[in-house]
């Protein structure tokens, strides 16, 4: 009767295909126990035939019970209130601006929960804008794959945990104590929020609620545990739902993926969201010296870097000085272009140059070559920016990292520097925020896990520090992808992975030691 473990996998892969979850290997344990209960009720004595009827015959109902036993429904009032207070002070007025009055501005809680998120809406709209408002020019949606926690939703009773960080005053003016010291949120409110059953690897246009696009989505703490394909395909799906101009809104510990089509990264007032805006061009990711250029030591003197302003200057005072006729001023506008190009050529060189200097820990040297470059590139600005770092120069290194987060604002390297920068100053927090904006980016980039990793150490949480460092190596073995080709400790994949393996053995040592 009891199912086998590779019974029991075939199992949790239907799961991860039909709901995108992917089953712990705990959850499996869970699973099992389940299976078994389920077969000796419905009288199957052999796993694969209750599975055969499960996929083929089994209606939701059967599914969905799995489904509550490994969903995670963990939500609060107000979870990440940033998001909340951009909503409030920005989002809410532009769309009352923007959405034409004579359609409802509509509001998506994807995967809901037991409605806490969709509720911290409305009563954030109540409260700003009053209950008429709410229920007449504002359409609030919410769902869930779990129909269990669908329930609980509707029901719209909360205990003490669902407020951690709401004040006792919300809590009056908007629900009203039940006997066994629970709370129930007004009817006016409750009433405004309608739940629905959606699983979001399904598709949504034959959903009646979602038939009509939204202008906000929040779809936080969902895809956690969603493989990368299949948050790709939900991604495009929810873009697909979204008005233009609308916005998305993802937890900040998630990540979603780099290719996101119309949906634009943007930094609203402090919060990282996504907005729905036509032609957004998505740059492919900056390799530093993609096509290396070989060049020797010798063969740029640095001394004879001029800049082009002065280079050209010279030559205007020559040509000022021996008032030269007409044709032979031609010449000299001709001779001007051969030496502009010559600049130009030149221009190159210092990179490389700049570059060279870097590697050999002449910082100082880099930062000054730099500076002669007329129209720096992205190149340029990581070399200079490094430079800076390294020169412990970090608000000057804030410089020429603004300018890469703005020139290619898809590029996760211009985020990693500026965690590198505040990582480097113990500013661990925004260097965390930083990391976790450079993975939204490129899920598949191993440089910032490693730093993750390394500001958790640093802080004594070595849980989490210890699966950053799993999760780079994991990275590394998959795609040895290297944005960044300094050869440098902090970006260099080769260092890094050594690294991550050195303080994973020594972690495990030090723990062997402690048990003997
Ligand atoms: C951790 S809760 C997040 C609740 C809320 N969004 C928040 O951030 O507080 C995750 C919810 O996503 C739902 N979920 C997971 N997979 C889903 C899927 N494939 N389709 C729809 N909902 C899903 C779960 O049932 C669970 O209620």
């Amino acid at each position: 009767m009891s199912s086998t473990s590779v019974q029991i996998q075939k199992f949790a892969s239907t799961i991860t295909e039909r709901y995108g979850i992917v089953v712990t290997r705990e959850q499996r344990e869970t699973l099992s126990k389940y299976v078994a209960e389920r077969m000796t009720y419905l009288g199957y004595q052999y796993f694969d035939d209750y599975y055969s009827w499960l996929q083929f015959k089994a209606n939701e109902i059967e599914w969905e019970q799995y489904i509550s036993l490994i969903t995670n429904n963990e939500t609060y009032f107000f979870r990440e209130p940033n998001h909340f207070r951009v909503l409030d002070t920005l989002i809410f007025d532009e769309l009352m601006r923007t959405v034409p009055a004579d359609r409802k501005i509509r509001v998506w809680s994807c995967g809901c929960s037991s409605g806490e998120e969709p509720y911290s809406i409305a009563t954030l709209i109540k409260d700003k804008f009053g209950l008429s408002v709410l229920q007449n020019r504002f359409e609030v949606i919410a769902s869930d794959l779990d129909q269990k926690i669908l329930a609980a939703a509707r029901n719209a009773e909360y205990g003490k945990n669902s407020f951690r960080v709401k004040e006792h005053a919300y809590i009056l003016s908007n629900f009203t104590e039940t006997p066994n010291s629970r709370w129930k949120l007004s009817d006016d409110i409750a009433g405004a929020v309608k739940f629905f059953r959606f699983n979001v690897c399904e598709e949504p246009d034959k959903i009646e609620n979602l038939a009509e696009p939204v202008d906000l989505i929040f779809f936080r703490n969902v895809s956690i545990y969603f493989t990368s394909d299949t948050l790709k395909k939900v991604q495009h799906r929810l873009q697909s739902r979204l008005n233009l101009n609308g916005y998305l809104f993802v937890a900040s510990c998630e990540t979603m993926l780099h290719d996101l089509g119309q949906l634009k990264l943007i930094d609203q007032g402090g919060a990282f969201l996504f907005k729905k805006s036509v032609g957004n061009s998505v740059s492919e990711p900056f390799k530093l010296n993609a096509k290396p250029v070989q060049i020797k030591k010798e063969e740029v003197q640095s001394n004879k870097v001029e800049s082009y302003d002065t280079l050209l200057q010279r030559i205007r005072g020559l040509i000022d000085e021996r008032k030269p006729a007409h044709s032979e001023k031609r010449a000299v506008t001709d001779a001007i272009d051969v030496v502009n190009q010559a600049i130009s050529q030149n221009q190159d060189q210092i990179t490389n140059l700049a570059l060279l200097r870097l590697q050999e820990d002449l910082f100082d040297e880099a930062v000054r070559l730099i500076s002669h470059k007329k129209d720096k590139t992205f190149k340029d600005m990581a070399v200079e920016a490094y430079s800076l770092m390294c020169l412990s120069r970090f608000s000057e290194a804030d410089i020429p990292i603004g300018k890469m987060k703005k020139s290619e604002e898809f590029n996760p390297v211009g985020y990693l520097f500026d965690g590198l920068n505040y990582k480097l100053q113990g500013k661990f927090d925004q260097a965390t925020v930083s990391f976790r904006r450079c993975i939204y980016l490129d899920l598949s980039f191993a440089t910032p896990h490693f730093h993750l990793g390394n500001i958790y150490q640093q802080t004594k949480k070595w849980t989490l520090a210890k699966s950053e460092y799993e999760l780079t190596l994991k990275l590394i073995d998959k795609n040895r992808k290297q944005l960044i080709e300094f050869n440098k400790p902090d970006v260099s994949i080769d260092y890094i992975q050594y690294a991550c393996q050195k303080i994973l053995k020594n972690y495990t040592q030090e723990m062997n030691e402690k048990v003997n």
